[in-house]
């Protein structure tokens, strides 16, 4: 591709983005592979497939949204999205902790968003100063960058995994604690982003102990550097997948039972996607849902975000907000979602656990991997690993450092096919 080409038409941040393709890439070379009849391994994309290869469906959702009415799909939503979805989002952030917190002093905001991604965009733009750098843990989902680079954001990383032993095995708090008192002697806001828990691509989910030193850095930092705003960004894409689906609400909770005090300097924010939980990825629904001890803050935000959202992409789909709150407006249809949920998830648990004992069995060095989509290997080289595993017809994806392997692709009868490939190739 000529990427001089309309040079001059577009300006020079728009000539700096080149399509990432390599997901779609990989996912090329599968279906090649499969339509020269090779019996060929997709651990490409990031859609959860069921074991026959289509694409898994969460059908409680489907049934609702192909029965709201006709109003509710042709319409607008409000513009800060429709008041029971926002109340909904509220729910699915800090699940059945919000009524203590809220009873602690917590106040809330949600805005409804075009997907996760949405949600992410809408925090660049605000949270930070432009020019600045964002605090992110390495092997950060990719399109982070997008999202930063183009509110003029710059990016800052620490470690995704502590050198050696940690009590805090899957996050390196020394990593976090030196990059954010580097960037709190420079900007006077400091927003971190961490995807947990199921971090795509690893499939990591911090412990109890370990959401607590997060939060306990975070705050320590606020309270001595008490004028630099400090946002903490839960990117929960994954959360109702994994184990523990409201942990952070969980540590909050303890962290204010135990008499935390919450500086005022100091900002919660959690970047919510119903892509996965609700298998609607192509009806772009999220929600960002900010918590804060001050209601003239979390209103103040309310009013720039569905500010913001206005002069991106005008209200979020209304369908979709409608269908998902009229399902968990009432306990026989939350449930029936959860049944639903449950069975998918339980696809992810079973591929994980077969691809942990296969890979244990057959000494590959997986990385640990707790919940969600992906699982992960570290590599120096992760072209040459996904090549080898290639040449057995097994497609992986090369990412920075490492190969992301899609459990939410792979069939369970072909899972040991991945760590034989996965094997060879390190041999
Ligand atoms: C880590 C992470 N964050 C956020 C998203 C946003 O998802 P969406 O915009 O599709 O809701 C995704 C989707 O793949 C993701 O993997």
């Amino acid at each position: 591709m000529d990427h001089d080409a309309g040079a001059g038409l577009l300006n020079p941040y728009a000539q700096t983005k080149v399509g990432s393709d390599t997901i779609f890439a990989w996912w090329a070379r599968y279906q090649e592979a499969i339509a020269s009849g090779a019996d060929a391994v997709n651990g490409t994309i990031g859609a959860l497939l069921e074991d026959d290869g289509t694409l898994a469906i969460n059908t409680v959702v489907d049934e609702a949204v192909r029965n709201a009415p006709a109003v509710e799909i042709a319409a607008y939503a409000p513009l800060t999205g429709l008041p029971a979805f926002l109340d909904l989002a509220k729910t699915l952030a800090l699940g059945q902790r919000r009524q203590e917190l809220e009873a602690m002093g917590i106040n809330i905001t949600a805005t409804a968003t075009a997907g996760g991604s949405g949600a992410l965009y809408l925090a660049a733009n605000n949270f930070s100063n432009r020019g600045d750098s964002v605090l992110l843990r390495d092997r950060y989902w990719g399109p982070y960058k997008g999202f930063l680079s183009g509110c003029d954001l710059k990016i800052k990383t620490y470690p995704l995994l502590p050198k050696g032993a940690s009590p805090y095995p899957y996050v390196d708090i020394d990593g976090l604690k030196h990059e954010l008192s580097g960037l709190c002697e420079t900007q006077d806001k400091v927003m971190m982003w961490i995807n947990d828990p199921a971090h795509n691509p690893t499939g990591l989910s911090l412990t109890p102990n370990g959401r607590m030193a997060v939060l306990e850095a975070v705050m320590e930092s606020a309270s001595v550097n008490e004028h630099v705003g400090h946002t903490l960004l839960l990117d929960a894409a994954y959360h109702l997948y994994a184990e523990e689906p409201h942990g952070w609400a969980e540590t909050l909770h303890e962290a204010m039972k135990n008499g935390w005090p919450w500086p005022e300097n100091l900002l919660i924010t959690f970047a919510l996607s119903l892509s996965k939980s609700h298998t609607i990825y192509g009806l772009r629904t999220g929600a960002l849902v900010s918590i804060h001890p001050d209601p003239a803050v979390t209103e103040r935000l309310g009013t720039v975000m569905g500010v913001t959202g206005r002069q991106t992409w005008s209200a979020a789909p209304r369908v979709s907000q409608y269908a998902v709150s009229e399902i968990h407006a009432s306990d026989e249809g939350g449930a029936a979602w959860s049944e639903e949920r449950d069975r998918l998830q339980d696809l992810l648990v079973e591929r994980r656990t077969a691809l942990i004992a296969a890979c244990d069995e057959l000494k590959v060095p997986l990385n640990p991997t707790h919940d969600g989509f992906f699982a992960w290997l570290e590599h120096e080289d992760p072209n040459k690993i996904a090549e080898a595993c290639a040449t057995h017809h097994v497609y992986l994806v090369p990412l920075t450092g490492g190969v992301r392997i899609g459990l939410c692709a792979i069939p369970l009868a072909q899972i040991p096919k991945v760590a034989e490939a996965l094997a060879e190739a390190l041999r």
